[in-house]
């Protein structure tokens, strides 16, 4: 991905967009040596990094920190940068000062969670020159309203303002859309009712991506297991048995040898 208009090139083609969220300048080297498309520099930094209980302590600073680490391991690759809990509700002008400092950060493009109230902010960052991208669905930062991390979407009348926010984001300009946490045929319909490409998370199998959190699917974090976030890797047996295997060499005498001192 070079830029937002290989997304929709992607879709055009059928060709699965495959997007990781991660944080720091280390992983972004190796995300930029894999086969991933993308980063997305999420809010989900906040839980993630910094241990917060959800995406509602994440700060336009906060994001900006991430977004230049990740710039500085992956110079090449496009990155989406979450614009933070109540950036986009401060009005325009704090708007686009929190999407220009992102955008300065290194990100390529701009994330902004759900779409009423915040129409005309989007419209304007497009107009800008800033490429946004929508999500819809559980949108996390609104959990303390949603009562919980839930799957949205189920009953008709929910289905069907999604699918009606899904086409007002693509009438603003917005370049791709997060599905997160929706029934796979709603994901599946919406897919097809925009020219657009939807990135999913937790939506099955029928968008025109899919993106995990690089640490969820790492296998980091022993007790978070949601049923979407298939883990690639057991990190956390991996990271422990390091540990306990460095504090066991150490306690035997058998960490350093000879040959890792200097003469
Ligand atoms: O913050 C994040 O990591 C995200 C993804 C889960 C889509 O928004």
């Amino acid at each position: 991905m070079k830029s937002s208009l290989d997304f929709a090139r992607a879709k055009r083609a059928r060709a699965p967009i495959v997007l990781v969220a991660a944080y720091d300048a280390l992983m972004a080297r190796i995300v930029a040596a894999s086969e991933v498309d993308a980063i997305l520099v999420g809010d989900s930094a906040a839980m993630v990094v910094h241990g917060h209980p959800s995406t509602v302590h994440a700060t336009v600073e906060m994001m900006v920190t991430h977004v230049s680490a990740v710039r500085r391991g992956a110079p090449h690759l496009f990155v989406i940068a979450d614009m933070p809990f109540l950036s986009v509700r401060r009005g325009l002008a704090a708007a686009v000062d929190a999407a220009g400092a992102l955008m300065q950060a290194g990100a390529n493009a701009v994330k902004i969670e759900g779409v009423a109230g915040h129409e005309e902010i989007i419209v304007h960052l497009v107009g800008s020159g800033i490429p946004v991208m929508g999500h819809l669905g559980l949108t996390p930062q609104a959990v303390n309203q949603l009562g919980g991390n839930r799957v949205q979407g189920r009953n008709a009348r929910d289905a069907a303002r999604l699918q009606a926010d899904a086409r007002l984001l693509e009438k603003q300009g917005a370049f791709s859309l997060v599905l997160e946490c929706i029934p796979a045929a709603l994901a599946a319909a919406v897919t097809d009712s925009v020219a657009i490409p939807t990135i999913g998370i937790g939506a099955g199998p029928g968008t025109s991506g899919q993106v995990l959190v690089l640490p969820d699917l790492l296998g980091l974090d022993a007790d978070f297991r949601p049923r979407f976030a298939r883990r690639y890797l057991d990190g956390h047996g991996a990271v422990l048995g390091a540990l306990n295997g460095y504090a066991r060499d150490v306690r035997a005498a058998r960490f350093p040898a000879p040959e890792e001192a200097h003469a």
